[in-house]
């Protein structure tokens, strides 16, 4: 009989100059932290995770499948941003390492910046200013309009689209909006069966749908021509969904009054790297470096949530809003002692785990089990383990991918 591993405290790594709150989460946990400012690389990065079972890290930092693969302590990864691209998830996944984004922590970022965007293009304010920093004093309330009783087409209606039809709602324009998906209509939102349908009818389009691939240019010449006239278009979703080209030609044209525009199809890698792109000097045209989401409050939001889910991983098991594994969340039963065993998703796999823990004479507490593609993952509160020989046999089970205890 082997004796009980002696707990070591959790180790996390958070690169990148995550927003401090991250680290006093952990602190507060017991877990010790180590900070870097900057983005780690291959063999850097693997080195850094000796020893770390939690690795933060936003949108800079490769986590590669060499990474993963090398970095054997590594059970966590967060990035405190909204994407995961940086993340090799299948490799992720199949070593049974969780990942976790903040899926909706800069939402109400973008909602205020929309909201900012449409008032000011509704008010033609950036024509208004650019004019007085001329010297010239263009009094006039020609093409200015209250927003009260225009009509909001909002394209997408998922987490900011549904919180920009409350607000907007409560500046009293009329929102209708078009998805994919069915959408509870908030408020006095009318859904509309069609993009065309709210094409039509909108004084303001906005687009807030996802990066699928299949949303590549989905707003092009024949959407802007269905657009009504002296209408106002937005877009603070993704880039390659917009043919610039179509935009610009609209704008020339007198056709749209104005618009707004956060993300493009190429954004420059760094701040000394010139912005090109065919909608500069466009009068009542505001554009803006990808900063819908960029505010203080939103980056303390992401490392608040995401510190959040990690500590819940580590210390509990806990992944609901895994980017990767299936979601399982259990109440721990007091005084126990919790397995955590990440396995091939295959039948019988729950059978055989009891199995060895009532071989072992241990009385299972509480346990739940979750299936996601190929993984599974089952979650067991025992009596408290007085030797390590349980987690052995689980361990050698040929299902077993991952295993740890939590005492
Ligand atoms: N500008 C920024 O800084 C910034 C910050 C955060 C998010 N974003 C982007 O904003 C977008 C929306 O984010 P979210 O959190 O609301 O996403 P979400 O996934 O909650 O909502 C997207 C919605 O769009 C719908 N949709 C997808 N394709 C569609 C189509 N072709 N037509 C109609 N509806 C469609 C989906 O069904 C979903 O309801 C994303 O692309 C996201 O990357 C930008």
């Amino acid at each position: 009989m082997t004796t009980p591993h002696t707990v070591e405290p959790l180790r996390a790594l958070l690169l990148e100059a995550i927003h401090p709150v991250a680290a006093e989460r952990f602190a507060a946990a017991g877990i010790e932290v180590e900070q870097v400012g900057r983005a780690l690389e291959g063999e850097d990065l693997v080195s850094s995770l000796k020893g770390v079972q939690v690795l933060g890290v936003r949108s800079g930092t490769q986590v590669t499948a060499d990474v993963l693969a090398a970095a054997t302590d590594l059970r966590v990864v967060g990035a405190f941003c909204i994407g995961t691209n940086q993340i090799n998830l299948p490799t992720a996944t199949r070593n049974g390492v969780a990942v976790f984004n903040a899926p909706f922590s800069n939402t109400r970022s973008v909602v205020e910046l929309a909201v900012s965007e449409i008032i000011a293009l509704t008010r033609r304010l950036t024509v208004q200013d650019d004019a007085m920093h001329a010297g010239r004093w263009q009094k006039s309330a020609k093409g200015s309009h209250e927003l009260r009783g225009r009509r909001l087409g909002i394209v997408g209606y998922g987490n900011i689209g549904t919180q920009l039809s409350v607000l907007a709602e409560a500046l009293g324009m009329h929102v209708r909006f078009y998805d994919t998906a069915d959408r509870l209509a908030l408020g006095n939102a009318r859904r509309c069966r069609s993009l065309e349908e709210l094409l039509a009818d909108s004084d303001v389009v906005t687009l807030h749908v996802d990066g699928r691939a299949g949303n590549a240019s989905l707003f092009g010449e024949e959407q802007f021509a269905r657009m009504k006239p002296g209408s106002i278009f937005l877009n603070l979703s993704r880039g390659f969904v917009v043919d610039h080209h179509a935009l610009r030609a609209h704008i020339e044209s007198g056709h749209l009054a104005g618009a707004a525009v956060d993300v493009f199809p190429q954004e420059p890698k760094s701040p000394g790297e010139e912005f090109v792109s065919e909608l500069r000097g466009l009068p009542n045209v505001i554009l803006t470096p990808h900063v819908g989401g960029s505010t203080e409050e939103a980056q303390q939001d992401i490392g608040n949530f995401v510190a959040g889910k990690l500590r819940d991983y580590a210390a509990e098991g806990n992944t609901s809003l895994s980017v990767n594994l299936p979601p399982v969340s259990l109440p721990r039963a007091l005084g126990t002692t919790r397995v955590l065993l990440l396995h091939t998703n295959t039948p019988g796999v729950l059978a055989t785990v009891n199995g060895v823990l009532a071989d072992h004479g241990l009385n299972i507490e509480g346990q739940l089990l979750g299936t996601r593609g190929s993984m599974g993952y089952v979650v067991t509160d025992v009596a408290a383990l007085d030797s390590d020989d349980v987690v052995d046999a689980l361990r050698a089970l040929p299902e077993t991918v991952r295993l740890w205890v939590l005492r």
